[in-house]
């Protein structure tokens, strides 16, 4: 158990405008939870303090060699007036995952979960309620060992801040159009592309920017060895539902084992669907398609929810999903995950936690 120190504001900003739209990752809260890791000595100084910006030496090494990463949850005001994260043990545990495969220090999962908890009830003010808002928590882990060698640094922050945010995509429930993309690659087994961690982030941006270009709004990533096997949107999950069979592609190694996604899983199963976890080639999207049977397509993710796809282009051809409207699996998958975030729903699997 953390002995967690808070020094609370002498200036509280003014909350967000009820009757603006809250734009995804723009405005912060009030305080921060701030932790120190020194090799030999362990994670110390655990202290909740107002928002500010944070000091380090230029040569601190998370500006030369990327030693970072960070998870994103969210917490909801439920309908009894409850304050519930949705499933804080897997992302302490991924953030465990990611903390072995990038050398840096493990949280113990009860640690991570208490800072989450003591944040979000000093700062709870800034839960928004209004339909489809949420309190985004981004936990992030930095290297601050002032050194040029390449090595693991010896010395670490851990940081949790706080954004009240409406619908991660301008889109909203409807559907977005992806790009595949069939020339960059994001990640390959064996490298990070499990991690979440802000060089797989990076590795998508210039594949990003031509999208957006050409009026798509996020990226799909093939494998980076046959070029052919579907892996992730990069900020979410995906899955097709083809004559009535819900396909997602298995974890690979090289993409990330999503909160939602697992989510998903579970509940298509729950109500007797077929799904199946396995490699799935863009060939046979394109063919499913041609054959009418890409019934629907969608991505999961913690900031986007569940995003339905009424587009997919690859090579020359443009695939409308469907009707290119809200698919009723996801229209569905969107209601029960959004119901049980805020306790309108009985929780079967115990997926909430209060604060
Ligand atoms: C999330 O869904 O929480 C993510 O981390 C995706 C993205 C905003 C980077």
């Amino acid at each position: 158990m953390l002995d967690i120190k808070i020094e609370k504001t002498s200036k509280p900003k003014e909350l967000p405008d009820k009757d603006n739209p809250l734009v995804f990752g723009k405005i912060f809260t009030d305080h921060m939870f701030v932790m120190d890791y020194e090799m030999g000595k362990g994670w110390y100084d655990p202290r909740i303090i107002p928002y500010e910006p944070i000091s380090l030496e230029p040569s601190a090494m998370v500006f030369h060699y990327g030693q970072e990463m960070f998870e994103g949850l969210k917490a909801y005001k439920a309908v009894d007036g409850r304050i519930l994260l949705f499933r804080p043990d897997m992302n302490a545990k991924r953030s465990n995952r990611s903390a072995k495969r990038l050398c840096m220090p493990e949280i113990p999962e009860e640690d991570y979960i208490q800072a989450i908890k003591e944040l979000v009830e000093v700062d709870k003010a800034w839960i928004p309620t209004k339909e489809g808002t949420s309190l985004y928590i981004r936990p992030f882990m930095i290297a601050t060992s002032p050194f040029l060698g390449v090595r693991q640094s010896h010395t670490y922050k851990f940081i949790i801040i706080l954004s009240p945010v409406g619908a991660y995509y301008p889109e909203g429930l409807n559907p977005v159009k992806i790009w595949v993309e069939d020339d960059y690659v994001r990640a390959v087994k064996g490298g990070i592309g499990e991690a979440k961690t802000g060089g797989n982030y990076v590795a998508s941006l210039l594949a990003q920017m031509k999208a957006h270009e050409e009026g798509f709004s996020q990226v799909l990533w093939l494998d980076g060895v046959h070029r052919k096997y579907i892996e992730e949107v990069g900020a979410m999950n995906i899955f097709f539902v083809i004559d009535g069979v819900v396909v997602t592609p298995q974890l690979n190694g090289s993409i990330l084992p999503g909160v939602t996604r697992d989510s998903v899983i579970r509940l298509c199963k729950d109500w007797g669907y077929k799904v199946e976890e396995r490699k799935i080639s863009i060939d046979e999207v394109y063919k499913a398609h041609k054959d009418g049977l890409l019934d629907e397509v969608f991505g999961t993710g913690t900031a986007a929810v569940i995003s339905p796809v009424g587009h997919l282009r690859w090579e020359n051809h443009l695939m409308q999903v469907g009707d290119g409207g809200i698919g009723s699996l996801s229209q569905k998958l969107y209601d029960n995950i959004t119901g049980i975030q805020l306790g309108k729903l009985k929780d079967v699997n115990n997926w909430t936690v209060e604060v």
